[in-house]
């Protein structure tokens, strides 16, 4: 019989597997990127070699605004992957964030392929992660430090995902009191707290609630890139929830939304979701994200090419950025925020 021990375990190891080898991607949905061009600046003064992308995450010094984001953990393929994609991280010196560590609240079995991020990424920020489902269901913060101390995490970033637990066989939809947990943790735990979709976006409403309770940071993960809705019908063939594969809120959209609330608060802006070209990366710059974070993209490159494959795939991108910037005649990132796209349908 299956216990509740290996199902987690089982079902991350399915999600790798799919997301490697199945078109898990939005039918017809996209993330919106391809409606807005750049703003070609023909007496741009900005010398392109003098841009450069270091700046802060979290405390932490990092070369460039691009984050591995939250993948995988608790499973023996997972560490082989971690172990990777955190040398990756070390060397470029950029933040990288774990998988939920759910399996490794549950048992010892695979509480390496989580450590092996820290071990192998020792200066960069690494993040910690948790679904939204299991945290309104702790009733102390032991659980939340145990995850954050065994990768000496610089930030917690707990994933929401209605849509994915309502999809799976085994999910879990009730999230009564998430506000409340999350305000508890906020106030309680000494590293700050990030909230991230995994690929139906967060709206301003949402988005305006979750910064009351003081989170620090924000990851739209919007729509247009892998969706997870697929990824859990492919797992469970039978099932008539073929409608909610495109569900979501387009990754451009969350972005420029979100974007609005830094008015009032003061949070990091991280745009994702189908951020798989330097064009993409550039325009959720230009539409207000101050980092830009991909998965499943670098799961694939990874696959493909390997660590260093995987380093000059996203070193290539800010290279292509760097030249979008000095024909945009933006010195720096917070420049390209500045009008320096439009919507394709003004142009014409
Ligand atoms: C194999 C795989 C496993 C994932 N597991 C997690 C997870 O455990 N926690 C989480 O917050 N997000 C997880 N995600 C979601 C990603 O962090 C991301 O939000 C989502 O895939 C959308 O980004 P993308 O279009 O660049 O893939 C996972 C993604 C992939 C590809």
């Amino acid at each position: 019989m299956n216990s509740d021990k290996s199902i987690t375990s089982s079902r991350k190891k399915e999600h790798l597997e799919i997301s490697l080898s199945g078109d898990v991607t939005f039918k017809t949905k996209t993330t919106g990127f391809e409606n807005y061009d750049f703003v070609h600046d023909a007496i741009t003064e900005v010398d392109i070699h003098k841009i450069n992308f270091r700046t802060k995450f979290f405390g932490k010094n990092i070369n460039y605004p691009f984050l591995i984001s939250c993948m995988t953990g608790g499973t023996s393929e997972a560490e082989n992957v971690n172990a990777q994609l955190a040398i990756v991280a070390e060397n470029l010196n950029i933040p990288i964030g774990v998988g939920s560590q759910r399996q490794a609240l549950e048992n010892d079995d695979f509480v390496e392929s989580f450590k092996i991020v820290r071990k192998n990424a020792p200066n960069v920020p690494v993040l910690s992660n948790i679904g939204a489902s299991q945290l309104v269901q702790f009733n102390s913060m032991n659980p939340i430090r145990k995850i954050v101390e065994m990768i000496d995490a610089d930030a917690l970033v707990i994933h929401v995902n209605p849509l994915q637990e309502m999809l799976q066989k085994e999910g879990e939809t009730d999230f009564k009191g998430l506000l409340k947990s999350l305000r508890f943790i906020v106030k309680n735990l000494d590293v700050p707290v990030i909230v991230k979709e995994i690929g139906a976006g967060i709206s301003y409403g949402a988005a305006t609630k979750l910064l009351e309770t003081g989170v620090k940071g924000i990851d739209v993960a919007g729509a247009g890139g892998t969706s997870w809705a697929g990824i859990e019908i492919l797992r469970n063939t039978n099932n008539d929830n073929y409608y909610f594969w495109d569900w979501g809120l387009p990754t451009s959209f969350c972005i420029k939304e979100v974007y609005k609330l830094k008015k009032k608060y003061k949070f990091t802006l991280i745009g994702s979701g189908g951020i798989n070209t330097a064009a993409d990366a550039a325009k959720a710059f230009a539409l207000g994200a101050d980092i830009v974070a991909s998965a499943r993209v670098i799961l694939l490159e990874l696959q493909k090419n390997g660590i260093d494959g995987t380093q000059k795939f996203i070193t290539s991108w800010f290279d292509t950025i760097r030249k979008i910037m000095y024909l945009t005649g933006s010195k720096s990132l917070k420049a390209l925020r500045k009008d320096k796209i439009m919507r394709k349908d003004l142009l014409y």
